[in-house]
């Protein structure tokens, strides 16, 4: 797995994604997530993790950001760089319910930026989940 900083040209992507977690509604864990993708459209669109008193019901910010994309851009997106911020002490890569649905819109060469205050890590999507579920596997 290749890890590393992202280019600065990630820079609004990651300024997005903080701002998301800024808004985060996380009254039960206190861990304050922010995503944003980039699409090939060039768009931005952000997610943040939103509770619920039945805490199973909880929405990752990832998942957020990506029903979002589709609403507002239509199933066709494809997503090119994905940003996870946390307002909390260290990194956290999107969980593995995440890497599944963001796995079906991510373009080949997808980019994933995951960081808190003091530490960031980069590496190539394909990395977080090399072997996603599809039926057309065989
Ligand atoms: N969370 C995310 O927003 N993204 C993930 O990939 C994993 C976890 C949220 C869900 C919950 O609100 C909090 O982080 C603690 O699990």
């Amino acid at each position: 797995m290749t890890q590393g900083s992202p280019h600065p040209e990630f820079q609004p992507l990651l300024d997005a994604a903080l701002d998301a977690a800024r808004n985060s509604y996380s009254p039960y864990s206190g861990f304050k997530v922010g995503s944003a993708l980039r699409l090939t459209n060039a768009a931005i669109v952000t997610g943040t993790n939103v509770e619920s008193v039945s805490y199973g019901l909880t929405i990752c910010a990832e998942r957020a950001a990506l029903v979002r994309a589709i609403a507002e851009f239509g199933p066709e997106i494809r997503i090119e760089a994905i940003a996870v911020a946390n307002l909390n002490q260290a990194p956290s890569p999107p969980c593995g319910a995440c890497r599944q649905m963001l796995a079906e819109f991510a373009a080949p060469h997808a980019q994933v930026v995951f960081f808190s205050e003091h530490e960031v890590r980069s590496m190539p999507f394909a990395d977080l989940l090399p072997f996603a579920f599809n039926t057309k596997l065989g």
